[in-house]
């Protein structure tokens, strides 16, 4: 790449925001608050994703399996999620970010909910960035549940089996219609995917940094994204030259 070329920029950057309760246990704070500071990194990352023109953010923000944690863990993550869109809403107005989200909504605390649905239809005309909450969401559901509508549209008459493709089952996903993500990043050094977005990650490059998620930055999103841009992808092709 000439000095002149721009790098190469992912159009969709997903995210395992990993790390709040060990960045909480090293700063000797509930882990509560480690997740508050993970919020503010939420908003650093859109900030920096609308100054770079990177156009769809999807960020994991709670798991099926994290259903799984203390009550009381649970319950201040849901009222974080609440504060935060309830906060934040002005902002993403002003910033013109249009908020989506994945996963089963319907499991979330209903003011949660009532929350959200208002984000994501007072947001739906904004066109600067696309921020996509995984909430509540499991990868392996997700395609279970795909699976499941399909085979009842056959049992219906009004498929057949030899027609499923994977675009059809990818539009029965909860991401139908996004592009699927050409980058995702984990902090906190787990390599794992954590039931996340198995589907939609299958050609994506991957970029696992040690930096827990409330202490990502700028400098940590640039290596990220130089990272990318350095990477030949091939998706199972040839190499270009040679
Ligand atoms: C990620 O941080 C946030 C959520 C899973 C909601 P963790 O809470 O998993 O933090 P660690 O992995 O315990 O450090
Ligand atoms: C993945 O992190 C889920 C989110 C970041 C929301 P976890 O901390 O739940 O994943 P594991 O348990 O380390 O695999
Ligand atoms: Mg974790």
């Amino acid at each position: 790449m000439s000095s002149k070329d721009s790098p190469k920029l992912p159009q969709h950057l997903a995210i395992i925001m990993d790390g709040n309760g060990r960045w909480a246990a090293r700063h000797r704070l509930p882990r509560a608050k480690g997740h508050e500071h993970g919020g503010k990194t939420v908003q650093r990352v859109i900030d920096l994703c609308l100054e770079k023109g990177i156009p769809w953010l999807t960020l994991y923000a709670f798991s099926t399996e994290n259903w799984g944690r203390s009550a009381l863990e649970v319950s201040a993550l849901m009222h974080m999620l609440k504060k935060y869109l309830r906060e934040r809403l002005p902002e993403m107005q002003e910033k013109q970010v249009r908020m989506h989200a994945i996963g089963e909504l319907h499991m979330l605390p209903a003011d949660c909910r009532e929350e959200l649905d208002r984000c994501i239809r007072e947001t739906q005309h904004n066109r600067a960035l696309n921020v996509v909450l995984a909430l509540s969401y499991g990868s392996r559901q997700e395609i279970t549940a795909a699976a499941r509508r399909l085979a009842e549209q056959v049992q219906a008459g009004q498929l057949q089996p030899a027609d499923i493709t994977p675009e059809l089952l990818a539009q029965q996903l909860y991401t139908a219609g996004m592009p699927d993500p050409d980058l995702l990043i984990r902090t906190s050094g787990e390599l794992r995917l954590s039931n996340y977005l198995l589907w939609q990650l299958s050609y994506a490059e991957i970029y696992v940094t040690d930096v827990l998620w409330p202490d990502f930055d700028r400098d940590d999103l640039e290596a990220a994204l130089a990272s990318y841009s350095s990477r030949e992808r091939r998706f199972g092709k040839r190499r270009s030259k040679g």
